[in-house]
């Protein structure tokens, strides 16, 4: 057997760890249960699963492009907003063209970049954690044919404002897809960040992606949708699709979460965790830990090298951190009896150090 030589030098994707009786907060997940209502859909879903499911998930389709107000061809689901991602880039880089994205940004942009075969072109962050969209377009070059700007960025969770993005929107050649990743979007509270929806009118290389696994609380189901200003690049993303990759229950699931009264319940939930994560932002300051303000549903300690013993040192307390060797420590925000229990562990933590 012959493997392709990239496997080898892939970084591994790290799954957040789970580990019994301590508190996860490692995967940017919401830590409350399903909506009954959603629960019910998913039990009367499971009940029709001995059929494949609606491979181009017309009903969800439909009621996504009605809420965000474009043609369906516009839109397209994905098994989750990940898999768009890599249908995308299977979409528009050949063999050696580049794919631009900040680093340190969502760890799957690098490894789908390199098993698709494309070249990946990493920005650094500026010293405030944020995407240097000047340096970005400064990169862009003739093989560039896709740039990711993750708005909130994971993991760091700043986010850039309306005019730097629209600066460098218009600073893109046409013939490059960027692609405005808002998996965060819902926790988004600062007027000055734009919803990528509403700049998709002025630019027809624009694609934006969002997901139901986090403020819709979906993780587990795997679904996720593109609108792409462009609807041929929402076609490239079916023929690039995995053939029933979006199960008939997380279909279900995503539409009944777009139920009026449903979806206000949810971004009630949206809501409180906003008010944790400004507490615990506070709270991290407070203690002397020099954390950027978040608009996700996480927050990013900078700890560089002390990064790794820091975790487990959490991890000794119960709370299950992200760690990113020699760079920083991501944390998701769960309840508040979760987050107490965090803001203990990084209280003790630094008390030792
Ligand atoms: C920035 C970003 N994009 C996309 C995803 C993927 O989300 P999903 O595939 O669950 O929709 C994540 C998940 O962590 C993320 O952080």
């Amino acid at each position: 057997m012959k493997l392709r030589p990239v496997l080898a030098e892939l970084p591994s994707y790290v799954p957040g760890r789970t580990v019994p009786g301590a508190v996860k907060l490692a995967s940017n997940e919401t830590p409350y249960p399903p909506l009954p209502h959603v629960l019910d859909r998913i039990a009367a879903a499971a009940a029709d699963v001995n059929r494949y499911p609606d491979n181009g998930s017309v009903a969800l389709t439909e009621a996504i492009a009605a809420k965000v107000g474009v043609p369906v061809q516009q839109v397209r689901v994905g098994c989750g907003s990940v898999s768009l991602c890599t249908q995308l880039v299977q979409s528009v880089a050949d063999a050696d063209d580049e794919v631009l994205y900040a680093w340190r940004s969502f760890e799957a942009y690098p490894i789908i970049t390199a098993v698709s075969g494309a070249s990946s072109i990493q920005v650094p962050l500026d010293p405030d954690h944020v995407h240097d969209l000047d340096a970005m377009a400064a990169s862009i070059t003739g093989k560039t044919r896709l740039v990711f700007v993750c708005n909130p960025n994971n993991p760091s969770g700043t986010a850039v404002g309306r005019d730097a993005l629209v600066r460098f929107l218009r600073a893109v050649p046409a013939d490059v897809v960027v692609a405005l990743d808002e998996a965060y979007r819902e926790f988004v509270t600062d007027p000055d960040v734009a919803d990528g929806l509403s700049l998709l009118a002025d630019f027809p290389n624009l694609i934006v992606l969002r997901t139901f696994s986090k403020a819709y609380g979906l993780a587990g189901l795997r679904v996720g949708y593109a609108v792409a200003a462009d609807p041929a690049l929402a076609e490239a993303l079916r023929q690039t699709q995995v053939p029933f990759a979006v199960t008939t229950v997380a279909q279900a699931a995503a539409l009944a979460s777009l139920e009026p009264e449903a979806e206000q319940q949810l971004l009630a939930r949206v809501a409180d965790l906003v008010v944790e994560r400004d507490r615990v932002h506070a709270a991290l300051l407070e203690l002397g830990y020099p954390v950027p303000a978040s608009q996700a549903n996480f927050v990013w300690l900078p700890l560089g090298d002390a990064t790794v013993e820091w975790a487990a040192g959490c991890e000794q307390r119960g709370v299950i951190v992200r760690a990113f060797a020699g760079s920083g420590a991501r944390v998701t925000i769960g309840t508040p009896a979760e987050n107490d229990r965090f803001l203990a562990a990084a209280a003790e933590l630094l008390a030792r150090a």
